[in-house]
Parts: C-alpha cells; structure tokens; sequence
C-alpha cells in the first residue's frame, strides 16, 4: 500500500504537457499518429508528423510532400528535408552506424571507448523516396529524385534523377521517366488521378504557418 498514489493525475498531467514525446513515448506516438493519419486526413497529421520531427532535430526547408507515419528519422545527426519531398512507408533514414564497435574490436582496435560512424542526410526538394527504401548516413539526394522500391542509398545523388537498387544507381532523367509515363505509360501500368490537388496546396499554406 505504501507505493500506491491515489492522486498521481496532476503530475502526469504536467509531464505530458512539459514533455509530450517522452511521456506518450515512441509506441504511443506511431499510434497516435496512425490514427491522426486515418481520422483527419493529411492536413491535421501531416501538422503533427512535421511538429514531432522537427522537435527531434529534423530541418525542413519548406512543407514536406508527405511523410508516412512508419518511416524511421534516426536523429543522432541533422536530417534536412526539401520542400514537397515524400518519404513512402517503411523507409529508414540512418545518421548513425555502429557497425565499427564490433569490427573494430574482431580487429583488436577497439580501446576503452565503443565507437560510431556517423553522417548527416540531407534530401532536396520534390523527392520521393520509395516504399522501403534506406538512406545511408552521409548521404546527399538532390532535387526531383525519385528512389525506387527498396533501394539503398549512399553518398551523392545528382539532382533530376531516377534511382534504384542496392547500391541505388541512375536509371533515367526524372524529366524524360515523367514524359515517358504521361505520353506512354507500359502495358501492364494504369495512370490515374488520385486526389484533388487542393487537399495538398491547404496542407502545403497550413504547414508553412508552422515551419
Ligand atoms: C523506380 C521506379 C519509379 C521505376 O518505375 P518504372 O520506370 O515504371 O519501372 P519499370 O517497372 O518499367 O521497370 C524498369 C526496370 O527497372 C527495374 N526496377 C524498377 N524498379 C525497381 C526497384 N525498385 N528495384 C530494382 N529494380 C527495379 C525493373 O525490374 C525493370 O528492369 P528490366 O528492364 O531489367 O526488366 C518504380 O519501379 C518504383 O520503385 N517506384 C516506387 C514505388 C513505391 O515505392 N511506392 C510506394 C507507395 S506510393
């Protein structure tokens, strides 16, 4: 009985208010955000997608396209994230790479001290990075790039390019790949619209309030 606090309410009240991530944590938060995605659209979940983000060190330069609520930041350095870029399910943004603690001490180099790779991203405008994809740490996109379907990315990626594979490599210019799929789509592809461009431009006006 000793341990037990009827009136425990007010101080939760106020740790949820001073430190809203910790104390819902991360579980708490793709939930949240899931079900922010599902019941209001995106402009309301895109508004706290962004807020989170930001709060945990990534910089956007201008209001994102679309995040998914799965894909992973890893904050250890800075992420910085163009304009209209899109960030598909499922995707990994690494800054960090502990794979040297354990090499390092097979090798016998590891001192006192475990030891980190560590590298910023940073993401043009206009990208979208594809389901599944990994952007390794260090990594610099260029504008309009589209990355393919489980790809892995690494070092630099000019602008205006499609990339895929592991390691992701130029495909196509992204100009030509949008001529290609307006005038000629494949056979086994269908083209379609999917929705209003309206819904975007209002989460676009509402997020640059907040960034
Ligand atoms: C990269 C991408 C944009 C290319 O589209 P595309 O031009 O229509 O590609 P195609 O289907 O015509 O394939 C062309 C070639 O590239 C290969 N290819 C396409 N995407 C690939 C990928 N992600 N990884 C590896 N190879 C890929 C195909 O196997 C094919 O090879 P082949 O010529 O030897 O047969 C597309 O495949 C892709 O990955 N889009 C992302 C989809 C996504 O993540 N959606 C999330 C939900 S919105």
């Amino acid at each position: 009985m000793g341990s037990f606090k009827p009136f425990n309410m007010p101080m939760r009240r106020s740790r949820l208010t001073k430190r809203p991530l910790r104390a819902i944590g991360r579980g708490g938060l793709y939930l949240l955000l899931k079900l922010l995605h599902a019941l209001g659209g995106s402009v309301l979940y895109m508004r706290a997608r962004t807020w989170s983000l930001r709060r945990s060190g990534v910089v956007f330069e201008g209001p994102p396209g679309f995040i998914d609520p799965s894909a992973v930041f890893d904050t250890s350095r800075k992420i910085v994230l163009g304009s209209g870029t899109v960030v598909a399910r499922d995707t990994y943004l690494l800054t960090h790479d502990y794979s040297i603690t354990p090499a390092a001490d097979y090798v016998g180099q590891l001192g006192e001290m475990d030891l980190n790779i560590t590298g910023e991203i940073h993401i043009g405008k206009n990208c979208f990075l594809g389901l599944r994809s990994i952007v390794l740490p260090g990594s610099e996109i260029g504008d309009g790039v589209i990355v393919g379907a489980a790809s892995v990315v690494r070092g630099k990626i000019p602008s205006g390019v499609v990339v895929f594979g592991n390691p992701a490599t130029v495909y196509e210019r992204t100009e030509s790949w949008v001529m290609r799929k307006l005038t000629s789509p494949s056979s086994h592809q269908h083209l379609s619209q999917c929705k209003p461009k309206t819904t975007r431009t209002r989460f676009l006006r509402g997020s640059r309030e907040m960034i």
